[in-house]
């Protein structure tokens, strides 16, 4: 991207961000690319190394737990050292600076929640947490690697992780929550997300239709790209702080 453009692009946003209230946050698997994550759909991304319908569905779980828990246990130790990165930082400045902050994340790896970000509606679920296939009961859980099985602490029932697989329900407050902020949003972000995947990737829309002005970080352009008031192309770590 130009410079010229960039710099038009951030004065922007800045004075927007200034005078903003409501200010909304979306992020994808890109703001953690930096911290070591893979994405999904990206040139090395997970999903093109697996396929989604193996491994994160129920009824992948119901044919094959083992391989299922296998697949998870693996991402959850590729993700236990890592580090929030410069863009996560920057949020939680961010939230500092406006009346009212809501930060929606796809993302299941809880690094918004290392950095010190507050209030974050998590609409994937979250790796570091399960639950009880039997009870029901969700639970912190961060020992790694889980055995091959892992079994509930309350009454031994099948654990599963704590997230959301394709053609399950979204949780209805999380939803809900971030509806409800995206409505009355001054300004949204939208940060490293392909926007391929509903609802996140209507969110932008939603916050513009209600009169919000809505910018774009991302490495590479998406369908959103010139829909939004601002695209910002380049890595999340860079552009955030620049922002603040
Ligand atoms: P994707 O992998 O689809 O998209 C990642 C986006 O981040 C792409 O648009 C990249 O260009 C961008 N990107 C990569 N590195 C970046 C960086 N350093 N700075 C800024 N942008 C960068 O990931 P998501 O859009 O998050 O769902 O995927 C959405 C959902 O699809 C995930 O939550 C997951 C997946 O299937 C479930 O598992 C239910």
């Amino acid at each position: 991207m130009a410079n010229q453009e960039m710099n038009k692009g951030l004065e922007f946003l800045r004075s927007r961000l200034e005078g903003a209230r409501r200010l909304v946050v979306l992020t994808g698997a890109g703001i953690s690319a930096e911290s070591g994550v893979p994405t999904f759909r990206g040139k090395d991304g997970l999903w093109k190394q697996h396929r989604p319908m193996d491994l994160a569905t129920p009824e992948a779980f119901q044919r094959d737990s083992r391989l299922v828990w296998e697949f998870y246990n693996w991402r959850r130790e590729l993700l236990f050292p890592l580090k929030p990165n410069a863009a996560h930082e920057a949020l939680v400045e961010l939230e500092k600076r406006v009346p009212h902050f809501t930060l929606i994340t796809q993302n299941i790896d809880g690094l918004h929640q290392v950095a010190g970000s507050g209030h974050v509606l998590e609409l994937h679920g979250n790796i570091w947490w399960v639950r009880c296939t039997a009870c029901g009961q969700t639970y912190e859980e961060r020992t790694v690697p889980l055995p091959e099985l892992p079994l509930c602490r309350l009454c031994d029932g099948l654990l599963r992780p704590n997230v959301v697989w394709f053609g399950e329900m979204l949780d209805s407050n999380v939803l809900g929550g971030a509806f409800e902020a995206l409505e009355t949003a001054d300004v949204m972000l939208v940060i490293g997300t392909s926007g391929t995947v509903q609802p996140a990737a209507s969110m932008g829309m939603a916050a513009k239709r209600a009169g919000a002005a809505v910018a774009e970080i991302n490495l590479d352009p998406t369908p959103y790209t010139n829909i939004y008031d601002v695209g910002l192309a380049g890595k999340a770590g860079e552009i955030v702080p620049r922002l603040l």
